[in-house]
């Protein structure tokens, strides 16, 4: 039997628990029918944590988080909390927890399921077979630069600043993870920037041409942040693995997202550097919001947050058989033609976000038997 595995769980808001949920059956499913087993905490994070401790994510969870072997996030943010002075915004819960836990890398694969390749609003011969991993960088950039904020000036106008900066470091680091990672994959790494307009970007290019000699299999590419845009819906398959800064990330994933047919499809992981002893933090996400809008209704689609519990199982445990396995399982329910609302199709079979979970665990008991 393997060791317990500690997993802090942290729902948040809108959605976030009821996809989160579905996850625990997976993860009891993992406890009785496979050789690891979970521990789980619970906390809170977003506007859940505010309403109960005025803060969107305290220390105490963060120190939780630190001594977990990972953590599960559901989503942050509503309508309820709009209103609030920024740093209490539930997002900012989630900003501290990737900077505090320094998960620098973020990875966004999109991946077009074939039971899905009708459900893009792209042709279907544009996304067939689609698969991309976007690594946005998650600790830096103009989400963290300094000076920032909105200054009165004498006149009475108003002068907003956030600053783009990278060390030459930061941008290494990230730049590795992505020819590590296209080194398993199809070998094409593509960074994108704004070398044209932003000295930032221009540094960091430099580096990345500095450091493809350590990977004399990868082919480097640049390519600029507009034109990625553009190449992302005229051809997305010409790309094989993408790394960019924290906020070209942050709307080059979704873009991607849309590819594949629904946000709600998207798992992530955001992880940071391996220490000593080969640990790293490592924080597992659904790339889809809150979705107030449809929140307690049992229409969200808990697929991305169980694939992020597959790519949990694959980076931090090392255990590919079961996150291929969990895969698979999310792979054959779709097959059979099950959908919530999100992917709902002509023909297909609208279930709930429950439904579609017990659907998951049927298939993984199909699957190991
Ligand atoms: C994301 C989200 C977050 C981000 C928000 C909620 C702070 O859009 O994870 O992509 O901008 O990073
Ligand atoms: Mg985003």
């Amino acid at each position: 039997m393997a060791a317990n595995k500690s997993l802090l769980f942290l729902p948040g808001d809108g959605i976030g628990p009821e996809v989160m949920d579905e996850v625990r059956r997976v993860i009891d499913w993992m406890d009785q029918k496979r050789t690891v087993t979970f521990d789980i905490t619970e906390d809170l994070i977003g506007g859940a944590a505010y309403d109960a401790h005025g803060t969107p994510l305290t220390d105490d969870t963060v120190a939780k988080a630190k001594a977990s072997d990972a953590v599960l996030m559901g989503a942050v943010g509503g309508p309820k909390w709009d209103v609030l002075p920024f740093e209490h915004r539930p997002e900012r819960g989630l900003l501290k927890i990737r900077k505090e836990l320094e998960l620098f890398a973020n990875l966004r694969p999109a991946v077009v399921f074939d039971a899905l390749a009708d459900a893009s609003s792209l042709k279907l011969d544009i996304v067939k077979g689609l698969d991309i991993m976007i690594i946005r960088e998650l600790t830096g950039g103009i989400y963290f630069g300094e000076p920032r904020g909105v200054e009165t000036l004498p006149d009475g106008t108003k002068r907003g600043v956030n600053t783009l900066t990278y060390t030459s470091p930061e941008v290494e680091r990230i730049g590795r993870v992505g020819f590590e990672l296209a080194q398993k994959r199809d070998k094409r790494l593509c960074s994108i920037d704004k070398a044209n307009v932003l000295e930032t970007t221009v540094m960091w290019r430099e580096v990345m041409e500095s450091i493809k000699g350590d990977y004399p299999d990868v082919e480097l590419s640049h390519m600029y942040v507009d034109n990625a845009a553009m190449q992302l819906v005229r051809n997305p398959k010409q790309f094989d693995v993408i790394v960019t800064t924290n906020m070209f990330g942050d709307i080059l994933s979704d873009c991607a997202a849309m590819l594949t047919g629904s946000l709600g499809m998207l798992p992530s992981a955001s992880l940071g550097a391996e220490d000593s002893s080969g640990r790293r933090a490592a924080l597992y996400e659904p790339v889809h919001g809150s979705a107030p809008d449809i929140t307690g209704q049992k229409l969200a689609n808990p697929l991305a947050t169980i694939l992020s519990f597959s790519m949990m199982l694959r980076y931090s445990f090392d255990l590919s058989d079961d996150a291929d396995m969990v895969d698979q399982a999310v792979q054959n329910v779709l097959a059979k033609g099950l959908r919530t609302a999100d992917i709902m199709g002509a023909g297909k079979t609208k279930v709930s976000t429950t439904e579609m979970g017990e659907a998951v665990i049927a298939e993984l008991d199909a699957l190991a038997d």
